[in-house]
């Protein structure tokens, strides 16, 4: 989702610098970021294994583009319950790349654009946040916290500026999800950065992707324990 996003960005001229940590993948992105009409497009090693690296790569990232207008997080881990249950060492791993290291990352983001008078920060969340569910448990606790970080900050911050858009994607099909069987409504890359990056324009708080998760999460909050005990979803 977040290549597509910065194709999306490229083709109406954008500077995108890319944060990843696979600096070869990186710079074949950026080349194919520059055909297709980005401003500029550096590559800058991040990992967000490393929280100790945020405020410089993120500095380097506006010192390569001249400013920043919008931070964009998208990186994230994915395992099953199984897995999880299976493997502390991975639940660990998960519970800190996708909650501690990306509110760290946000943090640093935070008062980068703020120093500059603001700008909008864009972080993928997960509909996996929205309710305890038994096939997320622990991937669905972490996106949780996630969402509850990003709202508050949004609340806090955008009387000065600060723009924070929280991503909900249902299941979309990407390398994350290649190994899971699609449900009825899932989503491509492409369609889910059109509505992304739509909210971001607009400064829209909580974007759903695809747009059909909205009213399914909805009745899923909705549902009293005793059904969510018996429901396999
Ligand atoms: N696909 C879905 O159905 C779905 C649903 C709900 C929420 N989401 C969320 O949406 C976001 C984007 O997911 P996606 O589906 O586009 O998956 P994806 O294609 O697997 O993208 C996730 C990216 O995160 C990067 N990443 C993982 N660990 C990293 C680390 N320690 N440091 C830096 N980068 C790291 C991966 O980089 P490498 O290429 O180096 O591995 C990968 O490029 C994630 O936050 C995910 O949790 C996805």
């Amino acid at each position: 989702m977040g290549r597509a996003l910065a194709r999306r960005m490229a083709a109406r001229g954008d500077g995108v610098a890319l944060l990843g940590r696979d600096l070869v993948a990186l710079e074949d992105a950026a080349r194919d970021l520059e055909i297709r009409g980005a401003a500029r497009a550096p590559s800058i090693l991040c990992d967000l294994e490393a929280p100790e690296t945020f405020e410089r790569v993120l500095a380097e990232a506006e010192r390569a583009l001249g400013r920043l207008d919008a931070v964009v997080v998208t990186a994230g881990l994915f395992a099953t319950q199984d897995e999880l249950e299976a493997d502390a060492a991975l639940a660990e791993r998960l519970l800190t790349v996708d909650f501690t290291n990306t509110v760290l990352f946000c943090e640093a983001a935070r008062k980068r654009l703020l120093a500059a008078g603001g700008g909008k920060l864009c972080v993928f969340s997960s509909v996996a946040g929205e309710r305890g569910r038994k096939p997320v448990v622990i991937y669905g606790a972490s996106k949780a916290g996630l969402t509850a970080y990003l709202e508050g900050l949004d609340h806090k911050h955008r009387a000065d500026g600060l723009e924070v858009i929280t991503v909900k994607p249902g299941f979309v099909k990407t390398t994350m999800t290649a190994d899971l069987k699609p449900p009825p409504f899932a989503g491509e890359p492409e369609a889910v950065a059109a509505r992304v990056l739509d909210a971001i324009d607009r400064g829209r708080p909580v974007v759903y992707a695809p747009l059909a998760w909205r009213p399914i999460m909805a009745v899923i909050r909705a549902l009293p324990r005793f059904v969510m005990r018996r429901v396999g979803f």
